[in-house]
């Protein structure tokens, strides 16, 4: 499921020099598609493997897929009134918390906030969905695809990745998190950049503040799915909902802040362009749990205003769609677009 693409807006094939780097623009280096055909090959073998070729290749427990709203801010500054932002409005949407692997939700991991924007506004028109993948870090561990690669080689052929984020991969250390409190308290990153218009953004989301004194005695147990009974105990049992402010960080310096390299976190000033309403509600009906599990959000379902960016992002455009059909295939599903008035 590929959202139609603008032309390409890829600068140059060539090394550049640093300071050279224009704000907004991508700068694919040489070899790329190479390491990308690699990364395919090698990452549906892992999938095929472990988790397994009916779940998601990475992410693939789910602790609770619910309805919230997606609501456009009223006080956008102008230049970022644009694109899915371009007015106030209340759009519908599914968000699918996940582990990154783990299926224990105690053991240290990164964890997943991956929100699907219905924005199709007149129910006679086709489903468009705008997907924003959002993960507890602010950072991705990897520098580009090649460095991707090498980890899964590394890995899939015996090295411990304890053993490497000692080594060449520092930021890993950060997606091996314990889970402290619920995932509905946690702040989630895009890691890599978007287009927004004629510049580039990262994208946060971050409970908004006024939601913590309600929750401060929701502990988390010591079970396998602690996650998602947390989520179960505020959503469901005590029908307390949670608001997140979802945000920019625009790339302000070209070269302080790269696009093509997701290890480094940008920290221009935040922009509030939405919140994102989680409402009391039941999420455990069979119908909608299988109906997120054969769901798909990939950062390639997107707007045109806001197309993803850089080399890792680039990549996913593939690994998703690989995975997305080995799972679909093994269920005997097949791939639709979902609308936002699924009800269950
Ligand atoms: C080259 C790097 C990456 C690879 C190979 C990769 C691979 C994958 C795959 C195969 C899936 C499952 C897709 C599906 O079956 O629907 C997935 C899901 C996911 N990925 Fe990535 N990913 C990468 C980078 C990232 C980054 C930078 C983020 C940052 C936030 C991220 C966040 C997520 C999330 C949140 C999900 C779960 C989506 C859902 O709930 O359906 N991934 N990833």
């Amino acid at each position: 499921m590929v959202s139609s693409q603008p032309e390409s807006q890829l600068n140059t094939s060539e090394p550049v020099a640093v300071d050279t780097l224009k704000i907004g623009l991508e700068y694919p280096p040489l070899g790329e598609e190479a390491a990308i055909a690699g990364l395919r090959q090698l990452h549906l073998k892992v999938h095929e493997a472990s988790p397994g070729p009916g779940l998601r290749g990475e992410h693939p427990k789910s602790l609770g897929g619910v309805w919230a709203t997606f609501r456009v801010a009223a006080d956008i500054p102008a230049p970022y009134g644009i694109g899915l932002f371009k007015e106030p409005h209340s759009f519908r949407a599914l968000i699918r918390f996940s582990n990154g692997r783990s299926f224990d939700d105690r053991v240290p991991n990164v964890r997943g906030m991956a929100i699907k924007v219905f924005t199709t506004q007149n129910e006679n028109d086709p489903a468009v969905n705008h997907d924003f993948l959002l993960a507890d870090h602010p950072v991705f561990f990897a520098r580009n695809v090649q460095h991707v690669l090498e980890f899964l080689i590394a890995t899939s052929t015996g090295t411990p990745a304890a053993a490497l984020a000692e080594t060449t991969y520092p930021k890993l250390k950060g997606f091996n998190s314990i889970a402290t409190k619920s995932p509905l308290r946690m702040s989630y990153w895009s890691q890599t950049p978007y287009q927004f218009g004629s510049g580039a953004v990262k994208y946060f989301a971050h409970p908004a503040v006024e939601q913590d004194q309600p929750l401060l005695d929701i502990k988390l147990s010591d079970s396998e799915n602690s996650l998602r009974e947390a989520m179960v105990e505020q959503l469901t049992k005590r029908k307390i909902g949670v608001n997140f402010d979802f945000c920019i960080n625009p790339q302000t310096d070209a070269n302080t802040m790269p696009v093509e390299d997701p290890t480094v976190e940008w920290t221009s000033a935040p922009i509030r362009l939405a919140t994102i309403s989680i409402y009391p509600q039941r999420f455990d009906s069979e119908q909608q749990i299988q109906f997120v599990e054969n769901t798909t959000w990939s950062p390639w379902n997107f707007l045109p205003e806001h197309r993803p960016l850089g080399g890792i992002n680039r990549a996913r455009r593939w690994v998703y769609s690989d995975s997305q059909e080995m799972r679909h295939k093994t269920h005997g599903v097949t791939s639709t677009i979902p609308t936002g008035r699924e009800s269950f």
